[in-house]
């Protein structure tokens, strides 16, 4: 097969959701089609559960078992189909930011009966910022729930999105016969049966034939004819460019426990769904049928075994093929690395493997070399943007509990910050520092972590901060920003890379400071142009 023809048949792609909307009964359900596993439960067993949220000791031993769940990937008609997970758990939002990095396209999944959630917002508006085409799965149908146009309204209102429906519900709940498939244009019966691989299709290009009375019934019958009338006036007709320019999102309905509608999810998927595409980095866009090899690491995956203290970089392939035992160049260290045994993921497995292509992950054992967002090429100065870190919500100080161990405290703290566990600021008038996270579960995995995996032991401080505001560098000299820095110095802070960072302490002081300091210019995103 050509290099081509490679990059061609690649999906890479992620579900993201509001946890228990369904998202990995779904991921589950197309291994299913994939035939990558035999049976469901298999990446169910992996899940972080929402019961964990105070138990970090069982989060961290299921992290151990997620690397493998990381990227799924199977076969399906011909196309290499490569999933990448989504921690749902809010504490973990900033590890799906960066994964989102790494995506060509995601699927939405919602329920039926919640509607757009919280962490489906979020998310999101992340993608959209990106453009990341997006397809909406609206699961749970077999459940009692919203009306399908309210729904579609609140897609539309609430994540800001252009919907077109490609396929409709029949009923809901305990009325549910089926969905029409506006897209193939067939009626898929629903039987309510998991364990039946093909649910009864019939295929049915004129809604307004008679047959249709004798399949589903007259009442469902003339309401399936009214709601599809109503599509057809109120909603634009799908356009694949617009989908791949992420302008316009395809909505379609079922029940994946049920196993119901996801065929059908997954065929339009492969059929629309972009291959790798290319990625601009600082210097210029790359494509993907580039012939020298480039890519990102978008995550970082600590072993938690003490006596392998080795760690999993996973890394995007965005141009060219990744091959094993050639040198690569390490842009930000600017020396080049040979990998022995790069992994590939397959279904739940992990295996060496000789050669990737753009779309592809790559899992490289790594002792302390890489951080998120570092490239690799063949030379070429390339720095991919676009893993930005956000303001976290939680700050504390951390002092060393353990005055023998500084140097494996700061070592620890440095490794975990590279992972993207946390975010560490320094304070520019004491030295001291800070740690910042999305959840406040992160600071007793931490704490956790540095005792049992570096041997050094920390305490915490409350520091309160409302955000991190990052600082666009200013002329030295210009008065206002001497100012500035000499007045706020208590709350001046620099981040791991060393860039100037304003620790608000709250919402108003926040706006006093802009308002006095017109000039300078504060960021809530660690990347800015
Ligand atoms: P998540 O990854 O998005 O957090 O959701 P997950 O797939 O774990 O699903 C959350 C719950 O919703 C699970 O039930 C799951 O069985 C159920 N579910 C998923 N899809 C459907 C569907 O199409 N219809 C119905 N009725 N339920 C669905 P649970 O009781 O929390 O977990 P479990 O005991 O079944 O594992």
């Amino acid at each position: 097969m050509s290099f081509k023809e490679e990059i061609q048949k690649r999906r890479t792609f992620g579900i993201i959701s509001h946890p228990d909307a369904g998202k990995t009964t779904l991921t589950e359900k197309l291994l299913l089609f994939g035939g990558a596993i035999q049976e469901a439960g298999a990446v169910k067993n992996n899940k972080i559960k929402k019961s964990a949220t105070s138990d970090f000791m069982e989060i961290e031993r299921q992290r151990g078992i997620s690397v493998a769940t990381s990227v799924l990937a199977f076969i399906y008609k011909d196309k290499k189909i490569n999933i990448l997970d989504t921690p749902g758990h809010k504490d973990f939002a900033e590890d799906t930011f960066r994964t989102l990095t790494a995506v060509d396209s995601v699927i939405v999944v919602v329920d039926v009966a919640k509607g757009v959630e919280e962490q489906t917002e979020k998310l999101v508006e992340v993608c959209r910022m990106r453009n990341i085409p997006m397809i909406v799965f609206i699961n749970k149908l077999d459940r009692e729930g919203k009306d399908a146009f309210d729904l579609l309204d609140e897609l539309e209102q609430k994540l800001g999105l252009s919907v077109t429906p490609l396929s409709f519900p029949i009923g809901m709940g305990f009325d549910f016969k089926g969905i029409y498939n506006i897209y193939e244009k067939n009626i898929n019966l629903f039987s309510g049966d998991s364990k039946k691989n093909i649910e009864e299709t019939i295929a049915f290009d004129d809604v307004n034939s008679p047959q249709l009375e004798k399949i589903i019934g007259n009442k469902a019958a003339e309401e399936l004819r009214d709601n599809l009338e109503l599509v057809n006036g109120v909603y634009p007709d799908f356009n694949k460019e617009d989908y791949l320019k992420g302008i316009q999102q395809p909505v379609f309905f079922g029940s994946a426990l049920n196993n119901f509608g996801v065929r059908e999810l997954l065929d339009c998927f492969i059929e629309i769904a972009p291959s790798p595409r290319s990625k601009t980095a600082e210097e210029r866009t790359v494509e993907a049928n580039e012939k020298t090899m480039s890519g990102f690491v978008f995550k970082i995956h600590a072993n938690m075994d003490p006596k392998h203290r080795d760690r999993l970089a996973f890394v995007k392939i965005v141009s060219g093929t990744f091959e094993r035992n050639k040198p690569y160049l390490h842009v930000r260290q600017n020396k080049n690395l040979k990998f022995s045994s790069p992994n590939a993921f397959f279904a739940e497995k992990k295996e060496i493997v000789d050669i990737s292509y753009p779309g592809d992950i790559v899992g490289l054992h790594d002792t302390g070399n890489f951080k998120i967002g570092d490239t690799l090429t063949e030379g070429e100065e390339l720095h991919y943007r676009g893993i930005p870190s956000f303001s976290p919500e939680h700050f504390r100080y951390i002092n060393n509990a353990d005055p023998m161990k500084a140097k494996q405290l700061n070592k620890g703290i440095d490794q975990l910050m590279d992972e993207g566990v946390a975010q560490l600021f320094t304070l520019e008038l004491n030295g001291r520092k800070v740690i910042g996270t999305v959840g406040a579960l992160q600071f007793e995995v931490i704490q956790y972590r540095l005792e049992h995996e570096y041997g050094a032991k920390c305490s915490y401080e409350n520091f309160p901060v409302f955000k991190a505001c990052w600082v666009e560098p200013a002329d030295p000299k210009n008065e206002e920003f001497k100012e500035f820095k000499r007045v706020k110095q208590k709350f001046l802070a620099k981040d791991k890379k060393g860039q100037l960072v304003f620790l608000a302490d709250s919402q108003f002081s926040l706006q006093m400071t802009q308002q006095k300091y017109p000039s300078v210019k504060f960021h809530f995103v660690s990347e800015f142009d």
